[in-house]
């Protein structure tokens, strides 16, 4: 699905669908959609208003076939609530304008939002939002079933604009989100993909056709017996119980000087997480095949730097891993010693995130990364205090916390930041090695992020636990992208700042 802007008459445009979204905020001088849909629409709208046809719902609409002194075949109009909007209110309001048009029977539509003013926000942010939401609807989970899929016919949406004024800019807008919505959608796939189909080995590919993509995208990938020799024994014990090969996938993208420190983005990428011998119950175990988000997510972001070409660097490092028990897999009680030379008890092995992460972030500091964030599936416990509203922030970090804060607020994908004191730390002590792997059953995500901040010997760093965020659960069981939006919107500031 193509999504662009053009300043047009809305009257006169000939298309398959005119999308008016009206607004909330009539008195509003800046807002004119009455001043050019004329006066047979207007009174039209008035009409449907009074009569109660329109509510004034968010997303409450209302189709018309074959309008009064319109070029469309269709006139489907919107409202956008009582209130005033916020980020997350137009983002509801576009997705649902998103579902509304992927069930219609027809090949374009003109979209006018000019009526819909979003708090604090530009026009360039409303087109950005809106094409990546409706970009996101070009997806569907079923890639593996057999029966003929119904694809939505819609092929082009066009934001319609009152003037030229901006027209550049928000095209570009159009073109970023898109391009967001195809780094989200490449991430709910690699998400929504089995584990015996999507493997180390799957991911390990996976990167390297991303890599093939672009002139200063690399990728390397270590097999274990390299990281054997690197000494990741953490890595390595939770790989042990398996007969899928662990990979270490390093993508690197130059987007500036090839001396200038890169940003890391380390994800986690368990592609099944049954525990080990610690077994998880078996009710919802298959939902631990999204135990690999974090590491989709990185190479979401990576699809979106080969589009978009921002100017910094960045390396995204994936350890992956399946976690399953077996005769040689680790125990609990087992000791082992990390890449940084610590030595960890293992006192639950379904702890295993950690485990791999730890020495991934080890590995990623020889890439001297001036700002290095992981993102991880890390703990249920993050998913009892955020639901799936948030993504946990835990950062050593002020300024940092408060980029990734702003970035989630702006793309919608929000974070919330909990506390890294050393009071939680100390949970994690053991009387036989440098820590265990588990901080008893109380502060579950803080404790998770204490024992990686173990492994952060200098410089900014930031985690993100999306146990919570990386996948619905239910009837609409699927991977949901997040955080690429996220991600994304942080990499964008990074490149300015440069
Ligand atoms: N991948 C899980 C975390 C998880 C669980 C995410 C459920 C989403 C839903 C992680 O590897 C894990 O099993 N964590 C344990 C840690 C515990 C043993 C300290 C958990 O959260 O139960
Ligand atoms: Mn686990
Ligand atoms: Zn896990």
């Amino acid at each position: 699905m193509q999504l662009t802007a053009l300043a047009c008459d809305l009257l006169a445009k000939k298309t398959d669908c005119l999308v008016l979204v009206l607004g909330n905020q009539q008195d509003d001088p800046t807002l004119q959609l009455s001043k050019y849909i004329g006066t047979t629409i207007e009174g039209l709208i008035k009409k449907l208003k009074e009569s109660g046809d329109i509510k004034e719902t968010l997303g409450s609409s209302i189709i018309i076939n074959s309008p009064d002194g319109l070029q469309a075949k269709r006139l489907l109009i919107f409202s956008s609530g009582k209130k005033a909007l916020d980020e997350q209110s137009f983002i509801k309001l576009a997705s649902k304008i998103g579902n509304k048009l992927i069930d219609l029977p027809i090949k374009d539509a003109l979209v006018s939002l000019e009526d819909v003013a979003i708090c604090g926000r530009d026009k360039a942010w409303k087109a950005q939002q809106f094409s990546r939401i409706l970009g996101e609807h070009n997806y569907s989970s079923g890639s593996l079933k057999t029966s003929i899929k119904k694809l939505p016919s819609l092929k082009k949406v066009t934001l319609a604009l009152s003037s030229e004024i901006d027209l550049q800019n928000i095209k570009q807008a159009c073109i970023l989100g898109s391009a967001i919505a195809k780094g989200v959608n490449l991430s709910r796939y690699l998400g929504d993909l089995p584990g015996n189909i999507c493997t180390p080995s799957y991911l390990a590919i996976e990167a390297e056709k991303l890599a093939a993509q672009h002139p200063q995208v690399t990728c390397k990938i270590l097999n274990e017996e390299e990281m054997t020799d690197l000494g990741m024994g953490s890595l390595l014990s939770v790989t042990a119980g398996t007969h899928q090969p662990a990979k270490m996938i390093i993508l690197q993208y130059f987007g500036a000087n090839k001396k200038d420190s890169p940003v890391a983005l380390v994800g986690k990428g368990v592609t099944f997480d049954s525990g080990g011998i610690s077994l998880k119950p078996g009710a919802g175990m298959d939902e631990m095949k999204y135990d690999m988000c974090g590491a989709a997510s990185v190479l979401g972001v990576f699809s979106v730097l080969i589009d978009m070409n921002f100017s910094l660097n960045v390396v995204g490092i994936i350890p992956a891993v399946e976690n399953m028990p077996g005769g040689s897999a680790i125990k609990p009680g087992d000791i082992i010693t990390s890449m940084s030379g610590q030595t960890i008890e293992i006192l639950n092995t379904d702890a295993e995130g950690r485990l791999i992460l730890c020495d991934a972030l080890t590995y990623a500091s020889r890439y001297k990364p001036r700002i290095m964030v992981d993102i991880a599936t890390l703990t249920g416990a993050c998913v009892m205090t955020l639901g799936s509203h948030a993504s946990g922030l835990l950062s050593n970090n002020d300024t940092l916390a408060e980029n990734l804060e702003i970035a989630g607020n702006s793309s919608g994908d929000r974070v919330w930041r909990l506390p890294l004191w050393d009071e939680y730390d100390k949970q994690l002590k053991s009387n036989f090695a440098d820590m265990a792997n588990i901080g008893g059953r109380t502060a579950g995500t803080i404790t998770a992020a204490c024992f990686l901040a173990r492994f952060i010997k200098e410089g900014a760093w930031a985690h993100l636990d999306i146990a919570g965020t990386a996948w619905k659960s239910g009837a609409d069981k699927g991977s949901t992208g997040r955080p690429v939006p996220l991600l994304v919107e942080f990499l964008i500031k990074e490149a300015s700042n440069d």
